[in-house]
């Protein structure tokens, strides 16, 4: 049984499709319940790269034939010593090395380019179901990383949204948010507000809670938020957002974002939602989850179901959450590893 590690050849269609099947059949394998990835936004990074991340995508053979591979994110603008990670084998071939050697390349990867962090996360089980078998864990820990952050995932189910809970929670947000109007937009922010929605998301890491995670505030500017809004597009990514305006100086000052892959008409990501430190406390948070929430009903007849990451010590976000109807549906633990 010989195990090899290789880069991945974009032109390489069989090996491309190999490599797919392999992420269908792991996420049917450790998170059923959610939709297969979509092919589009799986290879897009081969041809779009996102600004500021150099991806290194390789795949591991047993023998010769695929069975597992790495996305190993060096990122180029800020976090220059830390890679994000993507380690993923067949689960016919688990259990056999597979993991290890890629482990062990990515590693490679990241001394040569003068990396010093690894970044991962897998998925554990909820409190009161830690008896599902689920090998992330075991793994990172047996290459040596550390938990840094706990996760959960919460969904919301659309089919039992409760819609008249829903407009009178947006009725009393908009009446605590005296002095801001709300905006909605698609794909594209308006060019009046990129300069905003760049400080917001730049600021994000500022605020959410990181637990043990060494990573710095992301440097971003109008340009760069254009550059994400062209890979996001070349993916097929279908995007809602919703913001608040302060009215008294025009400046966009919360703002919330779901998204739909290519592949999919019943499953969304709620994002982003942010509010600058200076206007918090008039429930802007909720107002543009709330209107985003409808705003994207109105587009999308199909959705059923909405999943959203929070740090389990998000308690702010998790309420807001928890009011429109999210409840947890699976852990996930981000993993850093110092090489
Ligand atoms: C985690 C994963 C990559 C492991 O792949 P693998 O090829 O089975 O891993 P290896 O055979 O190289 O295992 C290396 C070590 O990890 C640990 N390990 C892996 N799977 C385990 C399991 N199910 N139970 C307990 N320990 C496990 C063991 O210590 C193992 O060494 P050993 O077999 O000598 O005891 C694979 O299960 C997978 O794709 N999971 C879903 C995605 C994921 O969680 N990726 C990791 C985070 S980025």
């Amino acid at each position: 049984m010989a195990i090899s590690v290789t880069p991945l050849d974009p032109n390489d269609q069989p090996t491309l499709d190999a490599v797919y099947r392999i992420a269908v059949a792991a996420q049917s394998a450790d998170e059923p319940d959610l939709p297969p990835p979509c092919r589009r936004r799986f290879e897009a990074p081969l041809w779009h790269p996102m600004p500021g991340i150099d991806t290194r995508w390789s795949v591991a053979r047993l023998d010769g034939v695929p069975v597992g591979w790495l996305r190993l994110y060096l990122h180029t603008l800020d976090n220059t010593e830390n890679a994000s990670v993507e380690l993923v084998v067949d689960p016919a071939y688990r259990r056999r090395g597979v993991g290890r050697a890629l482990h062990e390349h990515g590693r490679t990867v990241l001394r040569e380019h003068g990396g010093k962090r690894m970044v991962g996360s897998t998925v554990t089980p909820l409190p009161g179901a830690e008896n599902r078998e689920l090998p992330g864990a075991a793994f990172a820990a047996a290459v040596g990383a550390r938990p840094a952050l706990a996760d959960v995932r919460r969904r919301l189910d659309v089919t039992t949204l409760d819609r008249p809970r829903l407009a009178s929670l947006l009725a009393d947000a908009r009446a605590a948010a005296a002095g801001y109007r709300t905006v909605r937009w698609g794909d594209h922010v308006p060019e009046e507000h990129v300069a905003d929605v760049a400080h917001l998301e730049g600021r994000l890491l500022l605020d959410a809670p990181l637990g043990e995670l060494a990573w710095e505030q992301e440097k971003m500017d109008a340009e760069r938020i254009r550059g994400v809004e062209r890979a996001l597009d070349a993916r097929g990514v279908r995007r809602y957002n919703a913001g608040a305006v302060h009215e008294a100086s025009g400046r966009l000052v919360a703002w919330s974002q779901l998204s739909l892959e290519a592949s999919s008409v019943q499953h969304a990501w709620q994002q982003i939602t942010i509010v600058d430190p200076a206007h918090r406390g008039h429930r802007l948070g909720l107002l543009c989850k709330a209107e985003n929430l409808e705003h994207t009903l109105s587009h999308e007849p199909g959705l059923r179901v909405i999943d959203t990451y929070n740090a389990a010590e998000n308690t702010h976000m998790i309420a807001i959450n928890e009011q429109l109807g999210f409840r947890p549906a699976a852990g996930s633990t981000d993993w850093q590893l110092t090489i």
